[in-house]
């Protein structure tokens, strides 16, 4: 087993023994490191400022990522590379075409947003999607402007993404990623300080083992809830169990009728299947967080924070996904309905942990439609989500299933709704028996993020809305657009 964490930073090889298990990478950075480029603004994963890249070898290429290191753990860093934005501009000066860009287009504003500003650029413009604007804004989501001056940084993105100076990121790429593959962690790793555990299993075996010895370990996935609980909560746990280096943890499989995602999987890895099969579920991904956040966190890790307005669960319950529990060589299927007990409350066993989801394939005919609604478009949490599996035959509704967010203690399936609708025609009666169904399942609390009464009037709605979508005599999907500005 290994005790320190090997990685490169920038081109230059790293070993660090980790006094503290739960160092950020952004601590880290700034303290040992004196890389003082990468801010600190808020220290819970919502700024921006605090934006570096991750590169991993995948693939026999290197991938790079934004994430963001206020909220992540030095000891992930273990087999990756780091870079920060002192890595962006050339050995002799020559500044990063993402640089000259924010220059020339006077979008350096101040300080402490624009080193954010510049990874999360570094890291669009090497990924080489089409600049178009909402690409932008959602490359830029995460990286908030106290100063509102977003129009020159989107026309530095504009202009970067025109350059066609090749990526300097990318011109040590084969012997980086021969570096990368030399440092690959091939043991377990095993940090144990006064006490204190950060332990990383390479198998799930192993991983299995580790959850029933310290079964009150904290598991971490992506860290974007467990890192807000060090920096924000100020929590100290004694024992982590990271499962980011466990081989195969992270693969999405599909089969003909069915998805199968990894604990491990991050949104962005596994958004884009599952868009191939619902695009509103693919939508509501792109609505979490924000492209660095997204980069780190699981659906597994959302599933199991079980928080009551967590975005996937209500898609989730809608399809009857289902989870697959592991403790030991113990393994158990139990649809995702029947996960949660109460307010952040799970049947998660003592030592027992999430292994994969699995959703099913669209059903013929099946029509699935999410909707989110936060105060905010981008980087919001929901005040309401809700999420419909209707299938239509011959203008009745033979199947359907409901999932909600924000309308009750846990996530939840709504079986009165379901009951209501299955085999009538779906017309205004049957919508407003959903109605009165709905009502008569949920009574939802006011918090800072929407009052009951909005609640349950918004979410019985979205029941409306799902049936204008979708009724014959509905009015159809109405979209909404992002308008590209006039050249
Ligand atoms: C800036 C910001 C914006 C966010 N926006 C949204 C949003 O719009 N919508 C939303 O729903 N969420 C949002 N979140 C919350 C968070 O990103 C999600 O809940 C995410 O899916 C958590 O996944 P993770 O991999 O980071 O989990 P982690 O933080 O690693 O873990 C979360 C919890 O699950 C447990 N856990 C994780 N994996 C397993 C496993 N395999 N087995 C057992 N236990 C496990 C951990 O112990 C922990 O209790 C946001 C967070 C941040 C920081
Ligand atoms: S400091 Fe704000 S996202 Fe990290
Ligand atoms: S660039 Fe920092 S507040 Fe606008």
């Amino acid at each position: 087993m290994g005790a320190t964490v090997r990685f490169l930073l920038g081109e230059a090889e790293r070993e660090i023994a980790l006094a503290d298990p739960t160092r950020t990478v952004l601590d880290y950075l700034r303290t040992d490191e004196r890389r003082t480029g990468t801010k600190e603004g808020c220290a819970e994963g919502d700024c921006g400022a605090c934006t570096v890249l991750l590169g991993e070898a995948r693939d026999g290429a290197m991938r790079y990522r934004a994430v963001n290191a206020c909220i992540a753990f030095a000891a992930t860093l273990d087999g990756k590379q780091l870079l920060s934005v002192e890595d962006l501009a050339a050995a002799d000066g020559t500044p990063h075409p993402v640089q000259r860009a924010m220059v020339a287009q006077h979008a350096s504003q101040c300080g402490f947003c624009t080193p954010g500003f510049v990874m999360a650029l570094a890291a669009f413009r090497l990924a080489g999607a089409a600049p178009t604007r909402a690409a932008i804004d959602d490359a830029l989501a995460g990286n908030l402007c106290r100063c509102t001056g977003y129009r020159p940084i989107i026309d530095a993105a504009r202009a970067a993404c025109a350059d066609p100076a090749p990526d300097p990121l990318r011109a040590n790429e084969s012997a980086t990623l021969a570096r990368l593959q030399a440092l690959a962690p091939r043991t377990s790793l095993a940090i144990v300080r006064d006490g204190r555990r950060f332990l990383a299993p390479r198998s799930i075996a192993e991983l299995a083992a580790l959850c029933e010895e310290f079964p009150e370990a904290t598991r971490l996935a992506g860290g974007t809830d467990v890192g807000l609980a060090v920096t924000k909560a100020l929590q100290d746990p004694a024992c982590v169990i990271a499962l980011g280096a466990v081989c195969g943890l992270d693969a999405i499989e599909e089969s003909a009728h069915t998805i199968t995602i990894g604990a491990t999987a991050t949104y962005s890895d596994a958004a884009p299947v599952i868009a191939r099969h619902y695009p509103d579920f693919g939508e509501l991904i792109r609505r979490i967080g924000s492209v660095q956040v997204r980069n780190a966190a699981t659906l597994g890790g959302n599933i199991v924070n079980a928080s009551p307005i967590g975005d996937t669960m209500p898609a989730l319950l809608a399809l009857d996904a289902r989870l697959i529990l592991r403790r030991g060589s113990a393994v158990r299927e139990l649809p995702l309905a029947g996960f949660y007990r109460g307010y952040r409350e799970t049947v998660l066993a003592p030592g027992e942990f999430l292994e994969r989801v699995v959703l099913p394939k669209p059903a013929p005919g099946q029509i699935f439609r999410a909707y989110k609604l936060s105060k905010r478009f981008d980087q919001d949490i929901s005040a309401v989500c809700a999420a419909f599996a209707l299938t239509l035959e011959a203008g009745r509704v033979s199947g359907f299933g409901a999932g909600f967010g924000g309308l009750a203690a846990t996530p939840a399936r709504a079986p009165a709704i379901e009951a209501a609708v299955l085999g009538r025609r779906w017309d205004e009666a049957t919508l407003a028996a959903a109605g009165e169904a709905f009502d008569a399942s949920f009574t939802p609390l006011s918090d800072m993020r929407a009052s009951g009464a909005y609640r349950r009037l918004a979410g019985r709605n979205l029941l409306r809305k799902l049936y204008l979508e979708t009724a014959p005599s509905g009015s159809g999907r109405a979209r909404t657009r992002i308008l590209e500005p006039a050249p």
